[in-house]
């Protein structure tokens, strides 16, 4: 959060930014943890709409920082019974990245746009950055919706984020392993839009929810 340290209207808050942050993202971990994957640093637990109010109160406390870390008004999930949160926890009982996947029908295609002449990655990235996308208004079938994907800043590109759609994946429906075509992604950022592509392998991946009024084709 940038804020003036001498406004003592904007320390304060700063303060209930940053205590409602260190709140959310402290673990102390629950008996009864659906542990999807494990790794050297850290592991992927999912929580399910019929769990326990202590894990669904940690759920909406984490999906209320990212919202308020996302900056803008995020669209409400379709269809809250039917919903999967995964969360990866850090080795120091932290959570340091969320992802909440809900069912949909159907996903548009992001439309490319042509790059200019790109010089270097950072070039790109910066391109990106700039640029509304567009997507196409023809529905595609999908089956998996990611409506919200975040990494605690400090713990970013560490693959952490495809960690958790490589677990959604063979999680999402009982027996049966997603392919990248039947997910799509509501209203991406920059960022988001720069690791789908990526994860992806093209940046013309589904998306849905365009609730921040971009240009439709
Ligand atoms: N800029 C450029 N490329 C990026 C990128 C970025 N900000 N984030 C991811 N990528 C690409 C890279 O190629 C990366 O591989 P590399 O690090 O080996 O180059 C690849 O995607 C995999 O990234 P990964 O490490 O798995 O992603 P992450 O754990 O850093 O999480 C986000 C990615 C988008 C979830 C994270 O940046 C984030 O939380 N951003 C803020 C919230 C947000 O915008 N969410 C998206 C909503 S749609």
């Amino acid at each position: 959060m940038l804020y003036t340290a001498s406004n003592p209207e904007d320390e304060t808050q700063h303060l209930l930014f940053h205590n409602q942050f260190i709140s959310a993202v402290k673990y102390v971990g629950w008996k009864k943890e659906r542990i999807l994957a494990e790794y050297p640093d850290g592991k992927i637990i999912m929580v399910l709409p019929e769990d326990p109010k202590y894990a669904l109160k940690k759920v909406d406390e984490i999906r209320e920082m990212v919202d308020n870390d996302l900056g803008f008004q995020q669209a409400p999930l379709m269809c809250y019974s039917r919903t999967k949160t995964l969360l990866f926890i850090s080795n120091d009982k932290k959570v340091v990245g969320c992802l909440i996947a809900e069912h949909i029908q159907w996903g548009y295609r992001v439309i490319e746009e042509k790059l200019p002449v790109i010089r270097s990655e950072e070039e790109k990235v910066r391109f990106e950055r700039q640029k509304a996308w567009c997507c196409s208004t023809l529905p595609e079938p999908a089956i998996c919706g990611i409506s919200r994907i975040w990494v605690f800043s400090m713990m970013r590109r560490k693959k952490i984020a495809s960690r958790m759609i490589e677990c959604l994946r063979s999680n999402f429906i009982y027996g049966s392993y997603l392919s990248k075509e039947e997910i799509a992604f509501s209203d991406p950022t920059p960022d988001g839009k720069l690791f789908a592509t990526q994860y992806c392998g093209t940046g013309q991946f589904l998306v849905y929810n365009f609730i921040n009024g971009q240009n439709t084709t």
